[in-house]
């Protein structure tokens, strides 16, 4: 044989020495899930370890991940029934507490990097991520909304916007609201490629947003399809998007890898709660090693071709590469 791969593999200096691709905790992005109030820690069964926080113990979590070497957070606002309605006012309200939460974690720690969703469902009373009209989840009369409501978080200090919701022409709309507003320095990253997967189910019981009826089927993308993906993509960077999502990640990884070959802009695969949650469960049954199954997770993606990625593994990464 003249040709031998396990050469390459015989010991661990030459297993690092020819590794193709690499996994630091600068790649990460940390979701996490804000609540009004003050003291609050609240567990969310479907999602072990990963809480819902009042700001106040949110600044302390923060400082603990920011000495592990995590910088940028992605914050959800999950907000009480009553205060949600159909058009999502809250939202662009400057009394939301979610605003005000930002201002106080920017002022806190001016260097963190703080991301947000764009999206009508944790504030809206329908549970969708557009405006719900006799039935329909209408596209352009959404908007408008999403523009008011990334100005507020822009004004809040919030550096990276995401819009999640799939509308149609969103991320055109929404940076040129930021540029007449005069945030023309607030980066956009789209989530460009994002499936009606199943996968979002503990996401949902942390922010008790989940459709009060129907699904997504007809704003997030199909998951049979590839090639839909490119038109999407095609239209962000068009429209102004810094940054590209493909969500969720590990069912998706030939989605990523499409998009990275394709596009010069920076691609994120969002690592969803229910990859998480099942990392979780079977490990808790003994059937995987969590934290063997969380790096082989995590090393896919970017093998596949992203840059970054939004995982709730971000803490225990950063602990597991931090001895
Ligand atoms: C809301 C949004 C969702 C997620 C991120 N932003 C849920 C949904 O679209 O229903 C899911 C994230 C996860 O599952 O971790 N627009």
């Amino acid at each position: 044989m003249n040709i031998r791969p396990r050469r390459n593999r015989k010991n661990a200096a030459i297993r690092d020495m020819v590794q193709e691709a690499h996994l630091g905790v600068e790649h990460l992005i940390f979701p996490v899930f804000l609540k009004d109030g003050t003291g609050v820690k609240e567990e969310i069964s479907s999602l072990p370890n990963i809480y819902r926080w009042s700001v106040d113990i949110l600044l302390k979590e923060i400082e603990e991940c920011v000495e592990l070497g995590i910088r940028v957070f992605d914050i959800f606002p999950c907000v009480e029934e009553h205060l949600k309605d159909k058009t999502a006012t809250l939202s662009y309200n400057p009394d939301n507490f979610y605003l005000k939460a930002i201002q106080k974690i920017k002022e806190t720690f001016p260097d963190v990097v703080l991301m947000s969703d764009v999206a009508l469902d944790p504030y809206s009373s329908d549970g969708h991520d557009g405006l719900v009209k006799n039935g329909q989840i209408v596209n352009d009369e959404t908007l408008p909304i999403l523009a008011k409501m990334s100005i507020a978080q822009a004004q809040a200090g919030i550096d990276i916007i995401g819009p999640s919701d799939m509308m149609d022409g969103r991320v055109g709309v929404i940076r040129k609201a930021l540029d007449t507003s005069g945030y023309v320095d607030t980066s956009i990253m789209s989530y460009t490629a994002k499936y009606a997967s199943s996968f979002y189910g503990p996401f949902r019981d942390a922010l008790k947003s989940a459709p009060k009826s129907g699904d997504k089927k007809t704003y997030q993308m199909n998951p049979a399809n590839k090639t839909e993906a490119l038109i999407e993509a095609n239209l962000d960077i068009e429209e102004g998007a810094d940054m590209i999502m493909v969500k969720p990640a590990l069912c998706y990884l030939d989605v990523v890898h499409l998009l990275k070959e394709n596009f010069a802009v920076p691609i994120t695969a969002y690592n969803v709660s229910g990859e998480y949650a099942m990392v979780h469960a079977a490990s808790q049954k003994g059937w995987l090693n969590y934290e063997a199954a969380m790096s082989e997770m995590l090393l896919s993606i970017r093998r596949a071709g992203a840059d970054g990625i939004l995982t709730y593994f971000a803490k225990d990464f950063a602990k597991s590469i931090n001895g």
